[in-house]
């Protein structure tokens, strides 16, 4: 039986994953504004991500008898100063949503709740991925400053980016 404290706090994380979401749509229609289209690209698969990540908490809390609520999703900015501040933001997200990720672990263990611990797993995982990802593109955009050639090559590669569902246990 799944305690109502874990589904309490999954069903405020699947909020926080669809605000990620929408954070990153936001922030792809703010690049296709600037007609950064790789930049926007890279974002609109991030936010495809986060409803992947949502969208596995939801299944999970079916699969436990947990009931799903759907909170209200906050409204998400929808300008920044530069490419390198949206990307800053990005990283302080992920890392934010680290910290929900391990509390919620915390309260598996509290709970000596085993199959959320293992569930979990997935998640601690996904979350280097996604700051190390965020970071990369950072210290390239650090890198390259006010390089304009070298921000449209970097434009270039983001059109690449497809989504692919995450491979889950
Ligand atoms: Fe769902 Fe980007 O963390």
């Amino acid at each position: 039986m799944i305690s109502k404290k874990i589904v309490d706090t999954i069903n405020a994380q699947i909020n926080e994953e669809l605000f990620s979401s929408y954070l990153y749509l936001s922030m792809a229609a703010y690049f296709e504004n600037m007609s950064l289209t790789g930049f926007a690209n890279w974002m609109r698969i991030q936010a495809q991500e986060e409803q992947f990540h949502a969208m596995k908490f939801f299944d999970y809390l079916i699969e436990r008898g947990g009931e799903v609520e759907l909170l209200a999703i906050e409204k998400p900015e929808n300008k920044w100063d530069s490419i390198l501040i949206a990307f800053e933001e990005t990283l302080k997200h992920e890392e934010h949503i680290t910290e929900r990720i391990n509390n919620l672990v915390s309260i598996a263990f509290d709970e000596k709740d085993y199959a959320a611990q293992n569930f979990l797993q997935w998640y601690v995982d996904e979350q280097v991925e996604e700051e190390a990802a965020a970071s990369q593109i950072l210290e390239q955009l650090r890198f390259l400053g006010e390089n304009k050639h070298g921000l449209l090559m970097l434009d270039r590669e983001f059109r690449t980016r497809v989504f692919t569902p995450p491979v889950t246990a």
